[in-house]
Parts: C-alpha cells; sequence; structure tokens
C-alpha cells in the first residue's frame, strides 16, 4: 500500500486530531501517503482533499475537534441530489472511483455509528476500510470508551463544578442538561463524577413528585442547593421526550432540547425553590482532549493503519480492557446499552444516595 485515506464523520469531539496524527505519523515512517477526506462524508462524495504530511500534524493532539472538517447529516448512499428537493442517490461507487484514481488504496473513516454503517458499505463497495469508533455518548458496543467520551465527562464535571459555587450562594436549584441523546453514560459519569445530587437519565423515566420530594428533602437538611443532571433525552414517566427540532435530513432525526428549562419550571413551582436551568450543549463537545483521550485516539489510529498494511479491512477497531480488538463491521447497529442495574457507577451512585428520581 502506498497511499491510504482518512476521514472524520458524524459530531466532532476530542481525541479526532491524536488520531490524525497517529496515522499520518506512522504511515510517513513507511513512506505511505495519506490523503485527508474534508468534512465527513461531504468531502468524500464532493472530492474534497487534502495532502496531510508530518508537519500538517504537529502538536495537533492538543486541539479539540479535527483539522479535516466533519459533518453528520449526509449519507453517501442516500445522498441529496443538488438543486433537487426530498431527492437522494448512491454515489459511493463513484466516490471510491474518485478515490482510487487518487492513488488511494485503504480507507480510515473516524465516526459514529450512522458513519461507520456508511463505511460498512463503502469496504463492501470495493474500498478496504477500517472503522474508528468516536463519540461523546459512549453508545458504541465496539469500544469502552469511545473516544471523546472522557474529555466531554471532564468538561461538565468542571462545568457543574462552577455551578455548584453559584448555587450554593444563591440557594438555588440547578437542572443541568447534559448532551448522549438515547444513551445515559455522558449524563451518569459527569453527574456521579461532580457529586450531582439527582441524576436523570433517558434509561429510567422519572416520576416528577419523586424528584421534587428529594428537592424538598436535600433543601431542608441544611444544604444550600441542588443539583440536577438531566440527559437531554430523559423524560418523565408517561410523558414524551423533550425535542427542539426534527431534521428530516439527518441520520439522527431528533434534536433534543428543552427537559432542563421545563423541569427547573416544573420544581420551582411545586417546590417553591428557586430552580434554574443550565444547557451545557457543545461545550461538552469542544475544548482540549485530555490525556486518556490523546492516547486511546493514537493507539486506535495506529492499530487502524497496521490493519490496513496487513491487508485486512471491514473492521472497527475498539478497545476491552486494556487490549485492543477489532470486530467485523456489524450489518445492523449495535449500540451499548446502559443497564442500570448491572453498571457498576450506577449501582455506586444508587447505594451513595443519589436519586435515580424514581
Ligand atoms: O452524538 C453526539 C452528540 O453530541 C449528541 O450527544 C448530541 O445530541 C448531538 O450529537 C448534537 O448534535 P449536533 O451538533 O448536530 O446538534
Amino acid at each position: 500500500m502506498k497511499k491510504i485515506a482518512i476521514m472524520t464523520a458524524g459530531g466532532d469531539c476530542a481525541g479526532l486530531n491524536s488520531v490524525i496524527k497517529a496515522v499520518v505519523l506512522s504511515a510517513a515512517d513507511k513512506k505511505i501517503k495519506v490523503l485527508g477526506i474534508q468534512d465527513g462524508y461531504i468531502g468524500f462524495v464532493e472530492k474534497k482533499y487534502i495532502k496531510l504530511t508530518k508537519s500538517d500534524v504537529y502538536d495537533i493532539e492538543k486541539m479539540g475537534g479535527t483539522i479535516i472538517g466533519s459533518s453528520n447529516k449526509q449519507c453517501p448512499f442516500h445522498y441529496p441530489v443538488a438543486g433537487k428537493n426530498n431527492e437522494y442517490e448512491d454515489r459511493v461507487e463513484e466516490s471510491i472511483k474518485a478515490l482510487k484514481k487518487q492513488g488511494v488504496e485503504g480507507l480510515i473513516v473516524v465516526g459514529g455509528d450512522g458513519s461507520l454503517d456508511s463505511a460498512r458499505v463503502i469496504n463492501d463497495a470495493g474500498m478496504p476500510t477500517i472503522g474508528i469508533p468516536k463519540t461523546i455518548d459512549n453508545d458504541m458496543s465496539a469500544s469502552m470508551p469511545t473516544i471523546g467520551f472522557e474529555t466531554a465527562v471532564e468538561n461538565s464535571v468542571q462545568a457543574i463544578r462552577n455551578l455548584k459555587a453559584t448555587a450554593y450562594s444563591h440557594r438555588r436549584v440547578f437542572v443541568v442538561e447534559i448532551m448522549g441523546r438515547t444513551s445515559g453514560y455522558l449524563t451518569l459519569y459527569s453527574g456521579f463524577a461532580s457529586g450531582a445530587d439527582i441524576i436523570l437519565l433517558p434509561e429510567l423515566d422519572y416520576d416528577l413528585k419523586v424528584v421534587c420530594n428529594k428537592v424538598k428533602q436535600i433543601m431542608k437538611s441544611g444544604k444550600r442547593y441542588v443539583i440536577i443532571a438531566a440527559s437531554e433525552a430523559c423524560k418523565e414517566k408517561g410523558k414524551e421526550e423533550t425535542i427542539s427540532k426534527i431534521l428530516k435530513d439527518s441520520f439522527e432525526q431528533k434534536r433534543y432540547g428543552g427537559i432542563a428549562e421545563k423541569l427547573a419550571s416544573q420544581i420551582e413551582e411545586i417546590t417553591g425553590y428557586e430552580s434554574r436551568a443550565m444547557v451545557l450543549g457543545h461545550l461538552q463537545r469542544g475544548g482540549e482532549p485530555i490525556m486518556s483521550d490523546i492516547i486511546l485516539g493514537a493507539r486506535l489510529g495506529n492499530y487502524a493503519l497496521n490493519l490496513l498494511l496487513e491487508g485486512e479491512s471491514g473492521y472497527i477497531v475498539g478497545t476491552k480492557e486494556t487490549a485492543l480488538v477489532k470486530v467485523k463491521f456489524p450489518k445492523t447497529r449495535k449500540p451499548r446499552i446502559l443497564e442500570l442495574d448491572k453498571d457498576d457507577i450506577a449501582i455506586t451512585a444508587k447505594d451513595m444516595g443519589i436519586s435515580f428520581g424514581v
């Protein structure tokens, strides 16, 4: 193999640049050229490529985001037809041909489950491909943790610590809205590590009465504030999720948002305690990666490259305990489900008296 390409697709996260750096340096060491595909599947289809050399990647591991860009709505086999509304076409074969014309013999896709599903299609269509899982949601079964998760937890913990100071001063209840879509990992870990009093997860519908009683109990006990870590997709028993927008042209059609505002106003009305909402939003995803994401990104990048060079493809790489592992691209998505009765952090939180609102 003389030339490979790399793409980052889906929502960005911390640690992507570490993957890129590892792939570029490791390839350079073996005299292999690397082409960066810009902006995820947009660049794949629209043929937006950049050469990546050693001098492009010095020190990038410390930077958040991805130097080659990303996009999280486009799918190469269901790609919008230019100038037409609601018309889509399969652009995979033509895009592979264009890459091969550039001399590319293998592809590394760093992405979430939707992006890696497209990577499977590309591999099956004739471009040897390896997928690397990344998501702040930590819901991909191929790797525990996924690239970006631990930095997002750290960012959320720092933010909640800051909130605690102002919550304490003003005797307030804060509902903190945390990303993760329908997976509660980010909320559970962030809430637990920041010492939240109540953690509300998509995996367990909460009872508003229980939440309000817990708030009253905490405030009456002499503690001056309450922190509620609420996943963006958590919901009250018997009610619907809070959605800010439906995105018709996206892999993930629901854009969550608004639960913190809604819950804070309900809590204030029922308990009488001043309650505020704080949406952490994309601040969780941005910022510099912590050490563990830098290391994880580099290990998986190097592993993916070596597999391609050994003639292996069609795999998603990840980690299991301390080992690097590979699994065949699944035909259907296999998300990792947070099982609250088995997850050690959830059990510890419950034993420590943290409420799940039930
Ligand atoms: O899947 C990653 C994620 O950050 C989710 O946690 C969040 O709901 C979503 O992406 C936000 O996506 P966007 O940046 O497109 O609004």
